[in-house]
This record gives structure tokens, sequence and C-alpha cells, in this order.
């Protein structure tokens, strides 16, 4: 069983440039509807949650436990990105409840990605010496707060991977920083490859 504690100490995340504010778009008043909430989340997330740049992850079929649980954590200041922090920071319970009920329900659809083969088999190695399936299960499909990562964007994961490996992200409660600090940045890079082929 894993339990999923709230870490006290965090480590500041690495500034972003300006530029990246640039395009963003503001909050959704507190007051608007779920349907006008959602319009927002895919200006980034993409149609239905499938994102279309690397540097959003795409929700589309996400557990709801798992999309809850990271609003939450953006909301109350455990995790942190410029771009989605004042996001989180505008919803409230029950809109986190079902945003994250939405975004899971939503078919995910192929992300695009082009695999270098030799690094996907190096990468699937990896993961069955480290044992990432022990809790993402089998072809990381992922299970109640621990996140489905088959076809995810492959810049984004490989940046998860690295902010748990520098502590960037910590709101994991020891499970993900512990396995990442044993990463080297061309596991990252393996098993980044073979994660964002699993479509
Ligand atoms: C301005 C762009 C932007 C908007 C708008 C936005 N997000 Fe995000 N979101 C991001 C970025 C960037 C990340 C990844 C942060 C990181 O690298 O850790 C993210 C991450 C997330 C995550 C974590 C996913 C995971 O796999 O861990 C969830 C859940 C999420 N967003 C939900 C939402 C919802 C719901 C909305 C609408 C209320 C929304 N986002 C609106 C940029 C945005
Ligand atoms: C001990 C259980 C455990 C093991 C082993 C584990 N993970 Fe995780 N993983 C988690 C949990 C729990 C989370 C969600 C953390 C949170 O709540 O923020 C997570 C999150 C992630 C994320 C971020 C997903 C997202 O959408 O932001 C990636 C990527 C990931 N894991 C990849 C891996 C890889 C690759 C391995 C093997 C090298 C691995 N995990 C091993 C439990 C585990």
């Amino acid at each position: 069983m894993i339990h999923r504690l709230s870490l006290l100490a965090f480590v500041a995340t690495a500034a972003v440039g300006p530029a990246a504010f640039a395009q963003a778009p503001p909050p959704a008043d507190k007051g608007a509807s779920i349907a006008e909430k959602i319009d927002t989340c895919t200006a980034c997330h993409g149609p239905n949650g499938n994102s279309a740049s690397g540097q959003y992850p795409t929700l589309a079929g996400q557990n709801a436990r798992y999309l809850y649980l990271q609003l939450k954590d953006f909301n109350e200041g455990r995790r942190h990105d410029p771009l989605m922090e004042p996001m989180a920071k505008a919803l409230g319970r029950d809109d986190m409840l079902a945003l994250a009920d939405h975004f899971s329900k939503q078919k995910p659809t192929p992300n695009g990605f082009k695999a270098d083969p030799a690094k996907v088999v190096l990468g699937k190695k990896k993961t069955d010496e480290v044992l990432c399936p022990m809790c993402h299960l089998g072809e990381f499909a992922g299970q109640n707060e621990i996140p489905r990562v088959a076809g995810q964007k492959y810049e984004y994961v490989k940046k998860q991977l690295a902010d748990f490996k520098a502590k960037r992200r910590t709101n994991d409660a020891g499970n993900m920083t512990s396995v990442a600090g044993t990463l080297s940045d061309a596991d990252i890079e393996n098993l980044s490859q073979y994660i964002a082929n699993l479509n």
C-alpha cells in the first residue's frame, strides 16, 4: 500500500522565463460555469485534454483521483508551476472534483511521438530493473492516485522525471523522488521514449 503523506518541505522551483507567461489565458472567474472552466483548461491542455504540445500534459483518460490530487496540490502550494498554479488557485473543491471527473472520462488520442526504437528497448529494460510497474502497473496503465503515464507527452515525462530527481517536484510523498534519484540522464531519456511510445 502506498500512503500519500503531505510533505512540508519543498525546494523552490526553478524560475521560468517571462516569455512563458505571454500567451497564458487568465484563469476563469470563480463564478464561471464548469463548461467555461473546461474551455480555459483546453486552451493549454488541448481539445478534450489531449495536449498538442510537450509543455502541457495530456489529461484525457487520466485517473480522476490523481487529477484531483494534483489540482489540490497546485491549489494548496505543494506543487509548483508558473502557468498552472494560478489556474488551480482560482478553483474551489467542487470545481476540482468536477474537472478531474470530466478529463478522466475523455478519450486519449495517439500523441504522434516518433520514438527511437533502440531507446525504447533500453527504457523497457530499465522499467523492469527499477520496478516501475510495481506501482504504475504493466505498461504504465496507472491506478487510483498513481498516474497513467502510457502515451503521455515525451517532453513532459522527461521534465517530470528530471524534476523528481532534482527534488523540484516533491508532492509525491517520496514515492517518485526516491526512485528518480537512482536514474541517470540516459535512463531518463530512455524511459521517456519508452513511455511516450506506449500509445
Ligand atoms: C496557461 C496554461 C495552462 C492552463 C490554462 C491550464 N494548465 Fe494545467 N498545466 C499547465 C502546465 C504547464 C502543467 C505542467 C506543469 C509541470 O510541468 O509540472 C499543467 C499541469 C496540470 C495537471 C497535472 C497533470 C499531471 O499529469 O500531473 C493537471 C491535473 C492540470 N494541469 C489541470 C488543469 C485544469 C483542470 C485546468 C483548467 C482549470 C488547467 N490545467 C489549465 C498549464 C496550464
Ligand atoms: C513506489 C511507487 C512508485 C514507483 C516504484 C514508481 N512510481 Fe512513478 N509515480 C508514483 C506516484 C504515487 C506518482 C504521483 C506522485 C504525485 O502524487 O504527485 C508517480 C508519478 C510519476 C510520473 C509523473 C506523471 C505525471 O503525470 O506528472 C512519472 C513520469 C512517473 N511516475 C514515472 C515513473 C517511472 C519511469 C518509474 C520507474 C523508474 C516510476 N514512476 C516508479 C509512484 C511510483
